[in-house]
């Protein structure tokens, strides 16, 4: 039996579909690239906005006709819209086998065997978060999950990985959706968290990235000793093998100086933060119930570049949001030229119905000017991130090797993204930038080597695209800068 599956949303789903596919290898079945032969077709969902739902229910009205064609083939719909949605997907996708909400990726090979067996729909999900007055704990018990099985081929490189240190989210941002299809903060213990760690290490992983929807709000207490992220990263840090760590994403009022502290210490971690800002008016970051003010935000971004030597700080904002007017908007432009960001990812308001704000304000920014300021603010980050770049050229510095470029290697699956599914560009290596003419013969004059264009990540985490051979993915090299474009380094190999 074969499966597909399709991912769409943050970091969590890339691993949720790791784990996913863990288990069902785990149970016999095969992963295919693609969902022509498959028995079994996964979507791993997300809702954060409403494009990223009708993407996955007119996915889903496509494959309708494929269903109908493949008599036993089944169709299960996971993670954050599967959540959300929950009966209604198999209201609007009647064909759908099975819905699975992200704390019970563990059901999945049963509900599969099920629906197979009966061919009757199949449904687990966790307890809604305001369903009446439900116990905390319950709530949270449904919504568990432990990430048990890292196989090495289920990950796009055997030595990289995301270790989830925690689950859900409690900061009720009033624009979000994840706190209800995610379920309630929750931390993993150190031990097993490390006891993870130790076990991808094991199997040749050189680079984890620790993982939370507010990861650095990680808390874990037992017999009287609090563990906090800082400490975890020391602990990652002694792993023998783990020569880098990355942590994302981080909620502001919770980046303290003993996290920016262990940041510059710790040799393994790496200097990039990824502290989304959502806004820079402190009218809307109110609105948005974000804890801070752009003042505070501002002195963080201060602290981080003062403690941090080298640090790269991304963001993620939203234009557009109720009410938000072109002044407030442009004091969200000001924030980027402030902040001096390596990238930002930038996204349009998008109503999520139930929740405070769609039930307090109108969704009264038209599409057009949402559009307009979306590409205002990108090209003003873009702009940054182009000058950046530039002033690395000249310089040497470390890369983990990832693989072929993206143009190199069409076809494969690559995770090059924090977001899976972002509705604009992201710094990929071949996200069509102007390339100038010496890039250009840089990348003909490796074809006529035999050598390939092959792509690695600096520890701040710019991309830089080099000619090389492809058995030097998952080392360590160092290289020299020769050439920028806005999202992407050209190198030259240093001979040690
Ligand atoms: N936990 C992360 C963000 C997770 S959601 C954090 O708080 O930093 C990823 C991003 O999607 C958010 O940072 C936000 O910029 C965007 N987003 C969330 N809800 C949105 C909505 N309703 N409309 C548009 N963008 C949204
Ligand atoms: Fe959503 Fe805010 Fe939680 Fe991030 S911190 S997941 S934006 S509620
Ligand atoms: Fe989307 Fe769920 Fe992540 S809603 S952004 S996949 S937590």
């Amino acid at each position: 039996m074969k499966f597909y599956i399709e991912t769409v949303g943050c970091q969590m789903n890339t691993l949720d579909s790791e784990l996913a596919a863990a288990e069902l290898i785990t149970a016999g079945w095969e992963r295919l690239e693609s969902r022509k032969d498959a028995d079994l077709v996964i979507f791993n969902t997300c809702s954060v906005r409403e494009h990223a739902e009708e993407k996955i229910y007119s996915a889903l009205g496509r494959l309708k006709h494929w269903k109908t064609q493949k008599p036993g083939s089944l169709i299960a719909v996971m993670g954050c819209m599967a959540q959300k949605d929950k009966e209604i997907v198999f209201q609007r996708a009647p064909y759908v086998d099975v819905v699975l909400g992200p704390g019970k990726i563990d059901q999945l090979v049963a509900l599969v065997s099920a629906a197979a067996a009966t061919g009757l729909q199949q449904l687990a999900v966790g307890i809604d978060r305001f369903a009446g007055k439900t116990d905390r704990r319950e709530v949270m018990d449904s919504f568990r999950l432990y990430d048990p099985k890292r196989l090495t081929q289920t990950r796009p490189h055997v030595f990289q990985a995301m270790v989830r240190i925690m689950f859900g989210c409690d900061k009720f941002c009033s624009y979000c959706v994840v706190p209800s299809v995610r379920g309630p903060e929750q931390s993993r213990s150190p031990k097993e968290i490390l006891d993870e760690v130790k076990a991808l290490a094991a199997q040749g992983c050189v680079e984890v990235t620790l993982i939370g929807q507010t990861v650095n709000s990680y808390r874990y207490t037992e017999g009287g000793k609090t563990t906090r992220l800082a400490d975890l990263l020391e602990m990652v840090d002694s792993v023998e093998g783990i020569r880098r760590v990355r942590f994302v994403s981080s909620y502001p009022t919770d980046m303290t100086d003993e996290l920016l502290q262990a940041v510059r210490d710790l040799p393994s971690a790496m200097p990039y933060i990824h502290v989304p800002a959502q806004h820079g008016a402190n009218s809307m970051l109110k609105r948005m119930r974000r804890r801070y003010t752009v003042e505070e935000y501002r002195d963080l971004v201060d602290r981080i570049y003062s403690t941090i030597p080298g640090a790269a700080i991304t963001s993620d904002f939203i234009v557009g949001f109720c009410g938000e007017t072109e002044e407030e908007f442009q004091q969200t432009v000001d924030l980027v030229r402030y902040a001096r960001f390596k990238n930002s990812f930038i996204f349009k308001y998008s109503e999520r119905p139930g929740n405070e704000a769609a039930k307090k304000w109108e969704d009264d920014v038209p599409e057009e000017v949402k559009k307009r300021r979306n590409n205002e603010l990108l090209a003003v980050q873009n702009e940054i991130s182009a000058e950046w770049n530039r002033s690395f050229v000249g310089q040497e510095t470390e890369i983990l090797v990832e693989g072929p470029s993206k143009r190199e290697s069409r076809g494969i699956a690559q995770e090059e993204t924090l977001y899976a599914e972002c509705e604009q560009t992201d710094p990929v290596a071949d996200s069509g930038a102007p390339i100038s003419t010496s890039v250009e013969e840089l990348i003909s004059s490796a074809k006529n080597s035999g050598l390939v264009q092959m792509t690695g990540r600096t520890p701040c985490d710019r991309i830089v695209v080099f000619n090389g051979t492809r058995d030097l993915a998952g080392t360590f090299q160092r290289v020299k800068i020769v050439e920028a474009a806005p999202f992407t380094l050209f190198g030259t190999l240093v001979e040690q």
